[in-house]
């Protein structure tokens, strides 16, 4: 049995991971502040004798005894991770250097949750992982898209320095049960107006794309990039390459829900990628053949259930 860290272990992905790395067996000890994770996410597995919760702040030091590090934590859209930039980039770059170190003290493997936003507004489509980027240093994202970049290097320099074994996975949209209702991302945004019968938002003229990848695949990549051998660095993208525009997204959304709502249209905010697509050739290599599984409007529908059920709690 394993003792593993997962930080942001209250959140949307770290809350599927904390379950499935029970179900493996393991130990799991669960660090969050509750920024914009919730005891809700993770309430169900507080009867489990192997899985233990601490609300703590990755900005500030940790001393604990684990085998195996994921790094999670970190607010993710943009809705909450603008509502205090300094504190995204200190979350993010203090963060890594916090577990970094907790790492190296213990000689564990460490995970980084890296994100596809490390590419910026890309002139390359889909995404290849040697592909530098096109990011604004100075924008309103890029307390995220600097601060993932900065924990990268971070995690770079750890390995070439210390000899550390990492694993960086930069992850592309991911959605499903647990996302917040209201933190602006598309998906949760489409369902959530659809499901009250209200219009749907689509920022710009709905021809911008995106991928999405549900996330049991996503865990699935997690996990089985941690059981990569040392040599297995990343970074690696994870997502599901299938490309949608947002239009095409709204019409599947308001068809399942049965919605009779309709599609507005609003200007798009600065820094809207156009285009966001992986390219998962490499995942496919390291990680065994792994590939998404879940299409999409299979988990839509499994998200649609989870935000029903929500909304009908709430009221
Ligand atoms: N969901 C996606 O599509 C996506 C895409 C790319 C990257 N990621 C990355 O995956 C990770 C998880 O994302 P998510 O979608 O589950 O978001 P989330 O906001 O649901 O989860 C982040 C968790 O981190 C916690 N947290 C934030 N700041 C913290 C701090 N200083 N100390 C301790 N805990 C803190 C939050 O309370 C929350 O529980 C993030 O690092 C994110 O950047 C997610």
């Amino acid at each position: 049995m394993k003792r593993i860290l997962v930080t942001g272990g209250a959140g949307f992905l770290g809350s599927h991971l904390c379950e499935r790395l029970l179900e493996q067996g393991n130990d799991v000890l669960c660090v969050d502040n509750y920024f914009t994770g919730s005891k809700s996410n993770i309430a169900h597995l507080y009867g489990n004798p192997h899985f233990e919760v601490l609300r703590h702040d990755v900005t500030v030091p940790l001393y604990v005894e684990v085998d195996e590090i994921y790094n999670l934590a970190c607010p993710a859209s943009p809705i909450h991770y603008q509502h205090d930039p300094v504190q995204t980039t200190k979350t993010s770059v203090h963060g890594a250097i916090n577990m970094l170190g907790l790492a190296k003290r213990l000689r564990s493997r460490i995970l980084q949750a890296s994100t596809s936003e490390v590419y910026g507004d890309p002139e390359v489509h889909p995404q290849p992982e040697s592909y530098w980027g096109r990011v604004n240093p100075i924008g309103i994202r890029s307390c995220y898209d600097e601060g993932k970049r900065c924990a990268e290097t971070l995690f770079f320099d750890y390995w070439r320095q210390h000899n550390l074994p990492i694993k960086v996975v930069r992850i592309f949209n991911t959605y499903g049960p647990r996302m917040h209702p209201n933190d602006g991302r598309v998906v949760s945004n489409f369902i959530v107006q659809a499901l009250r019968g209200l219009d749907i938002t689509i920022y710009g003229d709905g021809s911008q794309t995106r991928s999405f990848c549900y996330v049991d695949d996503l865990i699935e990549a997690l996990v089985r990039m941690m059981g990569t051998p040392e040599n297995v660095t990343g970074p690696v993208n994870v997502g599901n390459p299938g490309e949608f525009t947002v239009l095409e997204l709204a019409q599947l959304v308001l068809r399942l829900t049965g919605s009779a709502g309709r599609l507005v249209f609003r200007p798009l905010p600065a820094d809207d990628p156009k285009q966001r697509q992986p390219d998962i050739a490499l995942a496919r290599d390291v990680l065994h053949g792994w590939s998404p599984a879940v299409q999409l409007e299979e988990g839509l529908e499994r998200t649609i259930g989870y935000f029903r059920d929500r909304l009908v709690r709430l009221g």
